[in-house]
């Protein structure tokens, strides 16, 4: 259900007007002209406006500019209906920001599919804004963990890229992909809480460093839980570090017992580590790189996945 505001002088045609979209299941405000609609504007807040044009006091015209002049205003879809004869005023109206007009006589059906294809755009619009916004957010977050990270920069980015490549070369579904593009830059994210001296340390590490490194699953693990909107990240944060023979951390788990998004994540990980430098060694032909996860298939790596990452990086290879 969507909040109509209605303009429209001639009493029998708002009546219409309105019924039709009462019964099409949206809520209406309906008024006689374009200063009355203007003035209950703020108080109505509506999904969307269908107006009129000629009308005493303020005519459809004046509304539009008024509205797309508001804060409030300047998104909200705006329908125009119209008489034929009209239709130079149609282009003048579409210089302000019309969205839609239709042509009187319109029947209900008509009617109906104008509200609704200018309401699903605006809705499209706005989950996409809604989601951009999301994304830049978590791409600020990964950039505060690749500042103190000497090796890590650009590290989460290129692997984003990468996981999303294999995420798509294995027919992930769009949800799917959805978290894989946030949870792919958030999977390090426990590393705010590991000592920069430890994470770039050029020397071998001891074993008890090891363990403070190891302890970023979990460290990034517990960041999320309390963050119900990226929860879908977990798998990834918690478990890149597995290996497909049981040999990773945190929890050791083998094969199928890995969550998907974990598996992926250590080879796109793997292999932009190793071909990137790090403070403690250069970094590795990419050839190369991909014969050590071919030989890791099935030891470190889930073998159906190292094949179709390994193929479509050879791929990529043999195009450049
Ligand atoms: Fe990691």
């Amino acid at each position: 259900m969507a909040k109509v505001l209605l303009t429209e002088d001639e009493d029998s045609l708002r009546l219409m007007t309105r019924t039709v979209l009462e019964l099409g299941g949206h809520q209406v405000f309906a008024f006689s002209n374009g200063q009355l609609a203007l003035d209950a504007f703020e108080e109505v807040a509506p999904d969307i406006v269908v107006s009129d044009i000629s009308m005493p006091v303020l005519d459809g015209f004046g509304l539009l500019d008024a509205v797309r002049r508001m804060n409030t205003g300047s998104v909200v879809p705006f329908l125009f209906l119209t008489a034929r004869s009209e239709h130079d005023d149609v282009r003048f109206a579409r210089t302000l920001g019309v969205d839609d007009y239709l042509f009187k006589p319109y029947d209900a059906d008509e009617l109906l599919e104008a509200v609704r294809v200018r309401l699903e755009r605006r809705r499209a619009i706005e989950l996409f804004d809604s989601h951009q916004a999301h994304i830049q957010t978590i791409i600020m977050l990964a950039n505060v963990i690749e500042a103190r990270d000497s090796y890590t920069r650009d590290h989460v980015q290129r692997v984003q890229a990468l996981a999303v490549e294999l995420g798509n070369a294995l027919f992930w579904t769009p949800e799917a992909m959805v978290i894989l593009e946030y949870g792919s830059l958030l999977h390090d994210v426990g590393k705010v809480a590991i000592p920069e001296t430890i994470l770039n340390k050029p020397d071998k590490l001891t074993e008890e460093e090891f363990e403070i490194i190891r302890s970023h699953t979990l460290v990034g693990t517990k960041i999320l839980e309390g963050i119900s909107h990226l929860r879908g990240a977990i798998p990834y944060i918690r478990s890149h570090h597995e290996r497909w023979d049981g040999s990773g951390y945190p929890d050791g788990l083998a094969g199928e017992d890995i969550p998907l998004e974990g598996r992926l994540m250590a080879i796109v990980d793997f292999f932009d580590a190793l071909t990137s430098e790090r403070s403690y060694h250069k970094n590795l032909p990419v050839g190369q790189v991909l014969e050590m996860i071919r030989v890791n298939s099935g030891k470190h790596f889930d073998p159906v996945m190292a094949e179709v990452f390994v193929s479509l990086q050879e791929a990529k290879i043999q195009k450049s």
